[in-house]
């Protein structure tokens, strides 16, 4: 029962958390998973996530996407479609919407080509359920300096995470479908609650008893 599952939305809205929260409950499930993130989930990714963050760098927008599109190419190929070839749940942390939110809406990057590299990097592989947890980016960026150091990413000023937040319910407006959007200064257990429920749905066409 595959089912590919992405976690999107600003910095410190709480994504790692409630994929956390998600895996708990699929493992109570007994559903088997793949758990992965962006960029990262290989050996390539995982280089590619140490240049990307790296606050000593300064990288232009054009390659920062092919970053992160060489990270994604390689996630896809090498464990997201093997892993849904299985008939497993891939839960991943970040994916194809923080490209287009990120490197389109907050660096004014082109929409139309970061689609059409990205079908390329995917091959056309689309997320049947985005969680998209929306947060004032002030509030996210305080909860993630609660952290310690920011990231190259995390610096970046505040009217560029603002780009980022409108860019992400933009995309979130375009697709209702896949989308599902929560209010991130709702209480962690509730947003669980939600959360479970849409994907409950999506395995078995009924929410949980
Ligand atoms: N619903 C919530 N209400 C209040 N605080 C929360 C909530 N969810 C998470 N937090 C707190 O916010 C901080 C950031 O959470 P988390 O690391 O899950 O966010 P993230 O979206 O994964 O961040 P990043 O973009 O940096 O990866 C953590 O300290 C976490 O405990
Ligand atoms: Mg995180």
């Amino acid at each position: 029962m595959s089912l590919f599952i992405t976690f999107e939305g600003p910095e410190g809205a709480g994504k790692s958390t409630q994929l956390a929260h998600l895996v708990r409950r699929l493992e109570a499930a007994k559903l088997l998973h793949t758990v992965t993130r962006e960029p990262g989930g290989t050996p390539l990714g995982l280089r590619v996530r140490e240049v990307v963050l790296d606050p000593a760098l300064s990288i232009d927008p054009l390659p920062e996407f092919l970053l992160y599109s060489a990270s994604r190419a390689q996630l896809v190929q090498g464990v997201i479609r093997p892993a849904l070839a299985r008939g497993e749940v891939v839960v991943c942390d970040r994916f194809l919407d923080s490209s287009l939110a990120y490197q389109g809406a907050g660096r004014g990057l082109d929409g139309d080509f970061l689609r059409a590299v990205s079908r390329e990097a995917t091959g056309g592989l689309i997320p049947d359920l985005t969680v998209l947890l929306d947060l004032d980016p002030a509030l996210g960026l305080a909860r993630a300096a609660e952290r310690g150091q920011p990231d190259r990413l995390e610096q970046a000023d505040l009217a560029f995470h603002e780009r980022v937040r409108a860019g992400f319910l933009a995309l979130a407006g375009e697709e209702p479908g896949r989308f599902l959007t929560l209010d991130a200064t709702r209480p962690e257990s509730e947003l669980a609650g939600n959360i479970w429920t849409a994907v409950h749905n999506r395995l078995f066409r009924q929410a949980p008893a």
